[in-house]
C-alpha cells in the first residue's frame, strides 16, 4: 500500500512510499483511509523541527487526523465493514501515569505517551490503517467528507471544556464574550463550538483576504484584525504565533480564563513587563492556561458540535483537497488556504 513517510529530524525526507500491509499489532480494525488532513504539527515534522519515529526505525508514517471506512472488525467490537471512522491520535504512557489510567491521556504527566503519525506510532497516512476499537471513534455517515475535522475539533472540544471547568471556580461565572485569535481551522472550529454554547464570538486574524472574514461571519462571529478595546471573559489562542500570545496574556476581563490552545512552532524574544502581568492576574483572578490533544470524552463532543452543524459551512472549511497523487502540493501554504485534505479515493 501507499504511504506518505518521513525521516523525522530530516527536512525534505518525506515521500509517497510502498510499504507492507498495517500490522495486526496496531489494532483489530482495518480501516480504509478517505481523507487526512494536514496541519501545522504535520508541516513543522516535514519540516525536521518535530516528530519522532516508532521504536527500531527511522521513518514515521505521517498522519494524525484521520478520516476512513471501516473494511474489517471483529464481530460484537462495536463497528462494521462501512462505517465512517476517525483514529484517535494518542495511546497512554505505558507506566500509566495516574492520568493516562484514568483514560485522560490527554493530560499524561511522565510524556511518555505516543501519538500516531507524531510521536513513536505510525500514523495514518496510508491506503489502509489499523486501530484497536478504543481508539476508533464513529461518526454520522451524513458527516461524509468534513469528517476529516473532527480531530482539530476535539483539541478544541477540550479547551473549551477545561476553559469552562476552570471558570467553574467562581460562583456563577457565566461567561458572555469570547476572543478566539486565528481563524485558520482550529480557531474558525473553535468559534463554531463556542458559538454553539450561545457566546458572543469575536474572531481575530492579521489578514483579511480570502474566505476566512466570511467563513467567522456566516456563524454569526464577529471579525476584526486588529484586537482594539476587546474586553473577553474567554480567550482561546488558536495561532501559537509569539506577538499574539503575548497579546492576549493579560486581555481577559476580571476572572477571566485565557486558553493557550496553539503549539508554537519557534523561539522568539519578545519585551514582556512580568511585574504588569503578574499585578493585573493576581488583582483580577485571570487564569492563562495551556491544553493540548482531546481524548475520548472530547472526541464524542467534537462529534456532536459537527453533527450539529451546518454541513456546507463545514464543507467550505476544507479549501483544497488534493489527490493523493499529487500529495506534495498539500504541504504547499497558499494564501486562501483553510484546512487542506489529501483525498485517498482519488
Ligand atoms: C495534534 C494533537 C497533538 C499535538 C502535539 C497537534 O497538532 O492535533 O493531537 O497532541 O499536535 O503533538
Amino acid at each position: 500500500m501507499r504511504a506518505l513517510t518521513v525521516c523525522p529530524g530530516q527536512a525534505g525526507s518525506i515521500d509517497l512510499e510502498t510499504v507492507p500491509p498495517p500490522p495486526l499489532s496496531d489494532g483489530a480494525v482495518l480501516v480504509g483511509t478517505l481523507a487526512l488532513g494536514i496541519c501545522g504539527t504535520d508541516r513543522d515534522i516535514v519540516a525536521g523541527k518535530y516528530g519522532w519515529a516508532p521504536p527500531g526505525g527511522d521513518r514515521l508514517i505521517l498522519g494524525h487526523e484521520s478520516l476512513g471506512r471501516v473494511e474489517e472488525a471483529p464481530a460484537g467490537c462495536g463497528f462494521a465493514r462501512g462505517d465512517l471512522v476517525v483514529g484517535i491520535v494518542r495511546r497512554p504512557d505505558p507506566v500509566p501515569c495516574a492520568a493516562c489510567a484514568a483514560g485522560e491521556w490527554d493530560m499524561c504527566r511522565n510524556g511518555r505517551y505516543t501519538e500516531r503519525g507524531i510521536k513513536a506510532r505510525n500514523g495514518y497516512g496510508s491506503e489502509l490503517f489499523r486501530v484497536e476499537p478504543d481508539f476508533l471513534v464513529k461518526l454520522e455517515p451524513a458527516l461524509g467528507h468534513v469528517g476529516v475535522l473532527l480531530e482539530p475539533a476535539s483539541v478544541v472540544a477540550k479547551a473549551w471544556e477545561h476553559t469552562l471547568r476552570i471558570g467553574a471556580r467562581g460562583a456563577d461565572w457565566k461567561p458572555r464574550l469570547a476572543l478566539i485569535t486565528g481563524a485558520g481551522p482550529v480557531g474558525l472550529l473553535a468559534a463554531l463550538i463556542v458559538k454553539q454554547a450561545g457566546m458572543d464570538v469575536h474572531v481575530f486574524d492579521r489578514n483579511d483576504s480570502g474566505p476566512k472574514p466570511a467563513l467567522a461571519r456566516a456563524l454569526g462571529a464577529a471579525f476584526h484584525t486588529t484586537l482594539g478595546e476587546i474586553e473577553p471573559d474567554v480567550v482561546l489562542e488558536c495561532t501559537g504565533a509569539n506577538a499574539v500570545v503575548l497579546e492576549v496574556m493579560d486581555r481577559a476581563a476580571p476572572d477571566g480564563i485565557v486558553c493557550l490552545a496553539g503549539v508554537s512552532s519557534g523561539s522568539r524574544t519578545l519585551q514582556f513587563d512580568v511585574g504588569e502581568f503578574s499585578r493585573a492576574t493576581v488583582l483580577q483572578n485571570n487564569v492563562v492556561f495551556g491544553s493540548v490533544n482531546a481524548n475520548r470524552r472530547h472526541y464524542r463532543a467534537a462529534a456532536d458540535a459537527l453533527a450539529k452543524a451546518d454541513k456546507d459551512w463545514l464543507a467550505r472549511l476544507i479549501t483544497r483537497r488534493v489527490p493523493l497523487a499529487q500529495w506534495r502540493e498539500a504541504f504547499e501554504s497558499r494564501p486562501d488556504d483553510v484546512k487542506v485534505a489529501i483525498d485517498f479515493t482519488s
